[in-house]
Order: C-alpha cells, then structure tokens, then sequence
C-alpha cells in the first residue's frame, strides 16, 4: 500500500473524505452498539505531544485501543525530543518501532520533516498552522445533524488561527463558504490561504455581517498554545468578537455552533451561546474519536467496505 500522511486537510481529496464520513457513521454505530472491532489488533500508534491535550491524547488513545491495538505517549518533557534530538532522527527510530504516529507540535515543518523521514503513516494532532483532524471531526458533526455541507456558509469568529487556517482548506476540497471575521492584524494569513479572488472565502470587519445567515457558526481561544506572550495585546483586540446570542439570531434559524474547545466562556464566546440549544460541542468533542478510528483505519489499511 502507498505511504499516506494526514498533515494538513488538503492531503485528501473530496471522494476521500465521503468515504471516511461514511465509515465514521458506521464505526460510532458499532461502538454504540458495544460490538467489538479490532481490526488493528497488535498495531502500535505512537502519539508525540509538545504541546498539552486532553480531547486529542484521549480520543487517538482510546480510539486505537478500540480498534485492538494499543497506543504509546511521548512528550517534550521526558523523552529526547526535548533534548534537542533531531526530528529526522526521531522519525526513523520511532517508524521502525510503530505502525502509526500522531504528532502535535509547533510549526508545519516539524510534522513535514518528520513525515519525509516516517517509514509509516504521519497524522497531525495540531500544529501553529493546522488542526486537521478537529476539522475532519467538526464536519462530520455538521453532516450527521444538519446534512451536506457543499454549499452551506461557515462563519468563523475571531483569531484566524491553525483551525481557520483548516477551515479555509475544507471549504476548498468540500465546495462551501466559509465568512472570516477577525480583528485587524488577526485575520487570515494571505500565504497560507487564498483570500482574494476566491468564491470560498469572504471577509468581514463585523462579525455580526459574518454570522448573518451562517449554518454553522465556529471560534476558538483568543490565544492559542504558543502565543501566550501575546495574551494580553489579544484580550483588548479580540473583546469585540465574542460569538453571543445576538449573531446566533442573525445567523441562520437551524444554525449550529461549535468550539474545537478548551473554550473560555466570558472571552471568545458567552456561556449561553455554548451551554445553549444550539451548541453541539459535547457531540463535537466525541466525534474526534470515532472520525479518528475512521482515519487510522484508513492509513492503515485503505477504504473499506461497511459490511
Ligand atoms: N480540541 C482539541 O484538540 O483539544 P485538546 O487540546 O484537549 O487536544
Ligand atoms: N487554536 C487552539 C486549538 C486548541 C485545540 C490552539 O492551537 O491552542
């Protein structure tokens, strides 16, 4: 089989990720129906963390251990890596000794490095410029309570960050909009993403305008892991782009919300938006683990047929 990395959304193309949806709705209904599938029986997935977690650490761990194999933590702190041990070096030993590896770190690069140096399949588990797998996780929660996504409007809020940045990518592959609000000097990186001359991106100084008529509307921390020297320039740039209840109102009337969370109610968004009737962000959080096993099963071992 061919060597496949998921290291940003784009590695994958539309077709791809139909198949892998689908499979996720049939591997959540056998884990709720307690029925055991150890496909990957006597695998070994390796997850590599300079960065905290608890959803991502939780839902790759779990998610392997269901699918009968078991899973390995590493971090900065108490392993080479934080020693200064180089990245390729690091991926050859730790690929002769997996099956699998999952790796959150700081830039793009590190997980490109790795992977150009990995004998197996690379996932990423967040880097400063993408979260893949959220956004592989959200979609899939959009589609079970809403329907398709092609052609709905997806409106971001606030720090045009590593989950934007992935949002921008899916609207690409999954043909929807995507409305960016962001205060000035947080907006969308033109290096990373397409901005102008492009029909799945628009931008606005309101986020109130961004909302207006939006099927899902998402937002993340102010500051994320890694710019916390920033944080308090962040708190008074940011104040005026909490989602509340006023742009869930313009949004449209079946619109849900998400927060890829840890959240901070009072800052990006208010406690009645996320703890309201429109916030599916519990479903949202447990999708990650079953839209993951669908993923590694994947790499692992190429589409398979649900019977
Ligand atoms: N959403 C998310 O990736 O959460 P963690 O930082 O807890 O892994
Ligand atoms: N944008 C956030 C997401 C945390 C899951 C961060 O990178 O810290």
């Amino acid at each position: 089989m061919t060597l496949r990395h998921f290291l940003q959304f784009r590695d994958f193309s539309r077709e791809t990720f139909a198949d892998l949806f689908e499979r996720t709705r049939w591997i959540k209904d056998k884990f709720k129906r307690y029925e055991p599938h150890h496909v990957l029986f006597d695998r070994t997935l390796v997850m590599v963390f300079e960065k905290a977690s608890t959803r991502t650490r939780l839902s790759f761990e779990a998610g392997f251990q269901q699918l009968g194999g078991s899973a390995i933590y590493l971090n900065t702190r108490d392993s080479q890596l934080g020693r200064g041990e180089p990245i390729e070096d690091s991926a050859e030993i730790i690929s002769r000794m997996s099956d699998l590896v999952m790796i959150r770190t700081f830039e793009q690069s590190v997980i490109e490095r790795f992977a150009a140096h990995s004998r197996v399949p690379v996932i990423n588990g967040l880097t400063n410029e993408y979260h893949p797998c959220q956004v592989l996780a959200d979609l899939y929660t959009f589609i079970e309570q809403r329907g398709a996504i092609t052609g709905r409007t997806v409106a971001w809020v606030g720090d045009a960050n590593n989950m934007c940045n992935t949002w921008l990518q899916a609207a690409e592959v999954l043909d929807f909009r995507v409305h960016v609000s962001s205060p000035p000097g947080y907006g969308p990186n033109p290096e990373l993403n397409r901005i102008t001359d492009n029909p799945h991106v628009r931008l606005f100084e309101d986020p109130m305008e961004a909302c207006r008529g939006a099927h899902l509307v998402s937002t993340d921390v102010w500051t994320s892991m890694g710019y916390e020297a920033e944080n308090e320039a962040r708190m008074k740039a940011f104040a005026d782009w909490r989602v509340d209840a006023d742009m869930m109102r313009v949004a449209d009337k079946d619109a849900i919300f998400m927060h890829c969370l840890p959240a901070h109610r009072g800052e990006e968004v208010t406690p009645e938006v996320i703890d309201g009737p429109q916030s599916v962000v519990w479903d949202e959080a447990e999708n990650r683990m079953h839209a993951q096993k669908a993923l590694m099963e994947f790499l692992l071992l190429g589409q398979q047929e649900n019977a």
